[in-house]
C-alpha cells in the first residue's frame, strides 16, 4: 500500500522503513496532519498518523475523496480520532493497544523521582560550582501512599515498580486489576483516593469521563503538597485550576509529560523562538513544576514496536481488509 506519513520526525522514518522492510511505498511528511495538509495523502491509501494530528471530521472526509481507506495510528490513544466520522467516510481506523508500558511507566517513576529528590537543578548546580543543598530537599518515597489513576498495562508496572520502593498503593480505575491487588494495592473512589495519596499518578485515558478530572474541586480534595504526576494525557487535568493549586500551595510539586494544548508546542524546536502559550508559560515559572515533551514512549524499544505494530496494521489491511487491531465498532467487508 502506499502510505502518507504525518508528523514524521527522523526517528519515525528509521523505524518505520525498517519495520515496512520494502513492503509498502511509504512516503514521509514532516507536516502535521489538518485540514490544510491533508491533500497530501493524494493518491495514498493509508495514512499514519500520530497524537496531535487533527483527526477531525473535516480532516477525515478530505481524506476519504483522496481515496484514504486506513487510518493506521502509531499510537495508543485514540482521543483525537472522530470515530463517528471515520465510520461514516468508511474508513477504518487501527491503532498500536500495546508497545511497551515500560517505557511510560519508567519515565513516569523518572519524572517522580527527578521532581522530588530535584536532580535536574543539583545537576545544574554542580555544574556551575554550587554544591549547597537549600532547596534541594526531598522525602523518602519509602512508605508514602502512592495513588494510581488508572491501572492498565502502564499503571500495572508502574505499581510493580513503586512497590519494589515500598509504597502503600491506592488505586482507581472501573475494572480491577488483579496483579495490582497482589501486589497489595487497594481500590479504592477516587475521593478516597485524593484524600489518602502522598503523590498521585495518571495513568487513564483521556475520556469524556476523564476530561478535566483533576479540577479545583478534586484538588481542594487532596492531601495539601501532594505531589501530582501525568504521563497520560494532557487534558485530564485542568491547567488553571492546576496553576492556582500551585499557587496556593495545595499542590506541592508536579511533573506533566503531556499538555492539553501540547499540539502546537510539542515535537518541535522553539528555542529561537518563544512559548506561544501563557499558561505554559506560567507552569514553566514554577521550581517545583518538572516538564517534559511527551517523551514517555520514547525507547528504542516503544519504537520498535509501534513501528511493527503498525506496518502490521497496514499489512492486514491490505491482505484481509481488516486492520490487526482496530478502533471502532467492527464493520463487515
Ligand atoms: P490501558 O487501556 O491498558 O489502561 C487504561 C486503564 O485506565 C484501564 O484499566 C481503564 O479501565 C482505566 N480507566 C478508564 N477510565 C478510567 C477512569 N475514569 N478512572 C480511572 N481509570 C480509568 O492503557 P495503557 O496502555 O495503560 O495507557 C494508558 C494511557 O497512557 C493511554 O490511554 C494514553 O493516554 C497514555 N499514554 C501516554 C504515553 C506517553 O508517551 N506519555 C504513551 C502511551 C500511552
Amino acid at each position: 500500500m502506499r502510505i502518507a506519513v504525518f508528523s514524521t520526525k527522523p526517528y519515525d522514518a528509521t523505524y518505520l522503513g525498517r519495520a515496512a522492510a520494502g513492503e509498502h511505498d511509504i512516503v514521509f511528511f514532516e507536516a502535521r496532519l489538518s485540514p490544510e495538509s491533508a491533500w497530501l495523502a493524494d493518491g495514498c491509501q493509508a495514512v499514519c498518523a500520530f497524537v496531535n494530528d487533527d483527526l477531525g471530521a473535516q480532516v477525515i472526509f478530505v481524506l476519504a475523496d483522496l481515496g484514504v481507506t486506513l487510518i493506521a495510528l502509531r499510537s495508543a490513544g485514540f482521543n483525537h480520532v472522530d470515530l463517528a466520522a471515520a465510520e461514516k467516510a468508511g474508513i477504518r481506523v487501527a491503532r498500536v493497544p500495546a508497545y511497551s508500558p515500560h517505557a511510560v511507566a519508567e519515565h513516569t517513576v523518572a519524572m517522580l523521582l527527578t521532581l522530588n529528590r530535584k536532580t535536574h537543578r543539583a545537576y545544574n548546580r554542580v555544574r556551575e560550582g554550587n554544591f549547597a543543598l537549600d532547596g534541594l530537599l526531598g522525602f523518602d518515597l519509602h512508605g508514602k501512599a502512592v495513588g494510581i489513576v488508572g491501572t492498565g498495562q502502564i499503571g500495572e508496572v508502574v505499581a510493580r515498580i513503586l512497590n519494589g520502593f515500598g509504597c502503600t498503593l491506592i488505586a482507581h480505575d472501573p475494572v480491577e486489576n488483579p496483579a495490582c491487588v497482589a501486589l497489595g494495592a487497594r481500590y479504592v473512589g477516587l475521593d478516597q483516593l485524593f484524600a489518602a495519596s502522598d503523590v498521585i499518578t495518571l495513568q487513564c485515558p483521556l475520556t469524556p469521563a476523564t476530561h478535566h478530572m483533576i479540577d479545583a474541586a478534586a484538588i481542594e480534595r487532596m492531601k495539601p503538597g501532594v505531589m501530582l504526576i501525568n504521563t497520560s494525557r494532557g487534558a485530564v487535568v485542568d491547567t488553571r485550576a492546576l496553576i492556582q493549586g500551585l499557587k496556593s500551595g495545595a499542590v506541592g510539586s508536579v511533573a506533566l509529560d503531556v499538555y492539553e494544548e501540547e499540539a502546537d508546542l510539542f515535537f518541535q524546536d522553539l528555542s529561537g523562538s518563544f512559548i506561544p502559550d501563557d499558561l505554559f508559560a506560567r507552569l514553566l515559572t514554577f521550581p517545583n513544576v518538572l516538564i517534559t515533551g511527551h517523551q514517555g514512549f520514547f525507547t528504542h524499544e516503544a519504537l520498535t514496536a509501534i513501528a511493527e505494530t503498525t506496518i502490521a496494521n497496514v499489512s492486514a489491511f491490505a491482505r484481509d481488509g481488516a486492520p490487526l487491531h482496530p478502533v471502532g465498532p467492527p464493520r463487515s467487508g
